[in-house]
């Protein structure tokens, strides 16, 4: 169903529901949602320069079999991962079963190399899943369609792979067919052996390879299969900086460390479901010397930003080599936790406020009859809001569920017309104090 019109001038009017939800069922869940963990943790948490190490530092399958034979990370404890999320707000996790270096963290048949094989001698998988699952997160799986250690990859002529241009792999014959058996059995494996699993994030294409070098269809053919409710991110066919969209092959797009400008939508002018992932730091694996971090204010508007633009927040953290949340990112988590734990109910369930603009004081999100004006930044005179004055049933401060200041006139100006206006710099008393840190939310009811 048509929801959207778009006008010229880029204002984009809504008829008559906030955000699309019964367009793939599958996806409502998620849509309500709104908020995940992301989790990237892996051999590449001991060298400790992310999840990259070997690409950048074109490091080979021997070089890196010492990090392999050492891996135990003894702190592992997803328990505590799964609290930490829940006390964030969130209410889902993705966790890297595979990156790209080829290590799994889950009991394959198929390969040796994996964490049941290391000094840690465990499917770190199957705790991740349960953990979460007992705490009522709904439990997502990242698996690296690309593989370095796979001897059936391309390397000499790939961009990314670390043996690229090295002499040595020029002329090797490789077995594609071989290559794609594996990643498929492995995800076979992932989806027949953890129960019911909620997401597949696979990751990523590029170049030639995508699509149906990676037997996309067949692939996804056996997902839905095995897993009928699973929801499934777009990279078999695209990338973190690639906006396009084929249904057949995903649920929802995956911006990557940026959130798009405006909601997105498909050519029909429907609204495209999507999920911006983001590091807390400059980092998906451990790194040890970023300490680049993000402030949970930042957080926050970052959240409120892609809710009001229809979107979910995807937030990594990446645990270290003894298998620890570094404190820098809990510390943060908490602190969003807190401010979540107040105003949630402007988060979960809510989407874009397609009927209004953005405004300079912040950004505006909306649930049904709901509207939720979030005053994110200092503002000369009243928060003002245009077009609902008759429809207007009460005004509510979301963390206290207090009355805010609500009238229909600022100065008795003409321009009053239509507006309603909330001061925010007057308290009711002294002692009163509404003002949240980072995003005071205003919860305005409409009448039907
Ligand atoms: C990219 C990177 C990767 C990271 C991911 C998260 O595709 O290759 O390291 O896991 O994006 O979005």
């Amino acid at each position: 169903m048509k929801r959207l019109l778009i006008l010229a001038m880029n204002i984009i009017l809504v008829i008559p529901c906030a955000f699309n939800q019964d367009q793939n069922p599958r996806l409502q869940w998620w849509q309500e949602a709104r908020f995940g963990m992301f989790i990237h943790f892996g051999i590449y948490s001991i060298p400790g320069r992310g999840e990259w190490v070997r690409s950048v530092e074109r490091i080979s399958n021997e070089e890196y079999q010492p990090y392999v034979d050492e891996f135990n990370p003894y702190d592992y404890n997803p328990e505590e991962w799964a609290t930490l999320a829940k006390s964030a707000g969130m209410k889902y996790a993705v966790m890297t079963a595979k990156h790209h270096d080829g290590f799994c963290l889950f009991n394959s048949e198929l390969t040796d190399y994996k964490s049941n094989n290391s000094p840690i001698g465990r499917d770190l998988i199957k705790e991740y899943v349960n953990a979460f699952r007992d705490r009522g997160l709904k439990v997502g799986f990242y698996y690296s369609i690309i593989d370095w250690h796979h001897y059936d990859y391309p390397k000499y002529d790939d961009p990314f792979h670390p043996m690229r241009g090295n002499k040595k792999f020029k002329d090797e014959k490789i077995n594609w067919e071989r290559y794609l058996e594996y990643m498929h059995g492995q995800v076979r494996e992932l989806m027949t052996n953890y129960g019911k699993i909620d997401i597949l994030w696979l990751d990523f294409s590029y170049g030639n390879m995508k699509g149906e070098k990676w037997k996309a269809r067949e692939l996804v053919d056996m997902i839905r299969k095995l897993q009928p409710e699973i929801i499934l991110n777009n990279r078999l066919s695209g990338s973190g900086g690639d906006h396009s969209y084929s249904e057949a092959l995903g649920d929802f797009i995956t911006p990557e460390q940026s959130i798009p400008d405006n909601p997105l939508l498909d050519t029909g002018g429907d609204p495209v479901p999507w999920e911006t992932c983001l590091t807390l730091n400059n980092n998906w694996g451990y790194n040890k010397t970023d300490q680049n971090w993000k402030s949970p204010e930042l957080i926050v508007h970052t959240l409120v930003n892609c809710v009001s633009k229809g979107g979910n927040l995807l937030l990594n953290v990446g645990p270290d080599a003894r298998g620890n949340i570094p404190d820098e990112s809990k510390e943060i988590l908490q602190q969003v936790g807190k401010w979540m734990a107040k105003n949630s109910e402007s988060i979960y369930g809510c989407g874009m406020a397609a009927a209004l603009e953005k405004p300079d004081w912040g950004r505006i999100t909306q649930k049904g009859n709901k509207l939720y004006l979030h005053v994110m930044y200092p503002l000369i005179g009243p928060v003002k809001l245009h077009g609902y004055r008759d429809r207007i049933e009460r005004v509510r401060f979301v963390s206290t569920g207090s009355e805010a200041p609500a009238t229909d006139e600022w100065w008795g100006s003409p321009e009053s017309e239509g507006y309603i206006f909330i001061n925010m710099d007057k308290p009711i008393h002294e002692t009163f104090q509404w003002h949240d840190p980072w995003d005071t939310v205003i919860e305005i009811t409409l009448n039907e």
